[in-house]
């Protein structure tokens, strides 16, 4: 299982995004030629390169070329490859956010992932009550207001990474998840209607950068589970191996880690 991550403004040189651009789709074309800003344009840009790079670099071995992969969605708008395409078992998660795009691999997986910018600006006294479950909400009400942001965006992250790995949108009742990240463990509750096994996901909360925490949810088909190898990536160039690997914050089994070939 792979995480790629790459921060957008390492992609400005007008040779380098117009090649990016030649691996989209149609579809893709007609989405990013909507955006009336730049920087968002930049974002999905870069977002949907890292894709299609990041899919061919992890399956190397079937060689195909990025601007080759298909994409088909479920009803609720989840994105996956299609089988024909020669990696089956094959599943990916994408997220973006202002300075971040980051899109997790795996075979035989459901993955999600999901990040915030710390900058982002939430109202999160108004939204808590909405996506909390009562014990999230007390622990929120009574911390500090520092702590509050930082548990705010840690559980949002948590939920929406679910949410994406289940694949269900907005169908997902968040409020009924509940997330308890006590020192560098999370411990990860719901009830049967929602998630029958509770402890078959694995959850790990991450800061790739100082500005943004990133949460990942892996659920394996298999018994064993792959380790983590996270690659700061930039599309049609490569790996790049001078930036700092992601702290791990968390996790559902903190002795795992996360393994880098960048310097930690
Ligand atoms: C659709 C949703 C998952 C997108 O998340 P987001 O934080 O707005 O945006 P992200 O950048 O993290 O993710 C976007 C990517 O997720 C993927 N995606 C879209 N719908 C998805 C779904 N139903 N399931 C999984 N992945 C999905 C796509 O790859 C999309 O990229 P694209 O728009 O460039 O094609 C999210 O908005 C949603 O429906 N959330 C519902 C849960 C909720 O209520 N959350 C509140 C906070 S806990």
């Amino acid at each position: 299982m792979h995480l790629y991550l790459c921060r957008p403004h390492w992609v400005t040189d007008p040779d380098h995004l117009a090649r990016c651009h030649d691996l989209l789709d149609e579809e893709e074309k007609a989405r990013h030629a909507r955006f009336k800003f730049e920087r968002d344009a930049r974002l999905f840009l870069v977002s949907h390169a890292l894709v299609r790079t990041a899919l061919s670099d992890f399956a190397a071995d079937v060689s195909v070329h990025p601007a080759a992969w298909r994409f088909e969605t479920n009803a609720y708008g989840r994105p996956r490859i299609m089988q024909e395409d020669g990696a089956p078992g094959m599943h990916f998660s994408l997220t973006h956010t202002h300075g971040l795009a980051a899109c997790v691999v795996a075979s035989n997986a459901d993955v999600g992932v999901d990040a915030e910018a710390e900058s982002r600006n939430l109202d999160t006294a108004t939204l808590a009550p909405r996506i909390m479950s009562p014990s999230e909400l007390a622990r929120f009400q009574s911390a500090s207001a520092a702590v509050q942001r930082k548990q705010f965006l840690s559980l949002w992250t948590l939920k929406e990474a679910f949410t994406k790995a289940r694949g269900l949108g907005l169908n997902l009742p968040v409020e009924k998840l509940s997330f308890f990240v006590n020192g560098h463990t999370i411990h990860f509750g719901c009830p049967a209607e929602v998630e029958d096994k509770p402890g078959s996901w694995e959850f790990r909360l991450m800061q790739p950068t100082p500005e943004h925490y990133l949460s990942l949810v892996t659920r394996f088909v298999r018994e064993t589970t792959p380790a983590l190898q996270s690659k700061w990536y930039v599309p049609l160039v490569g790996e790049r191996t001078t930036e700092q690997s992601p702290a791990l914050l968390a996790s559902t089994h903190p002795t795992r880690g996360v393994a880098t070939s960048s310097p930690s």
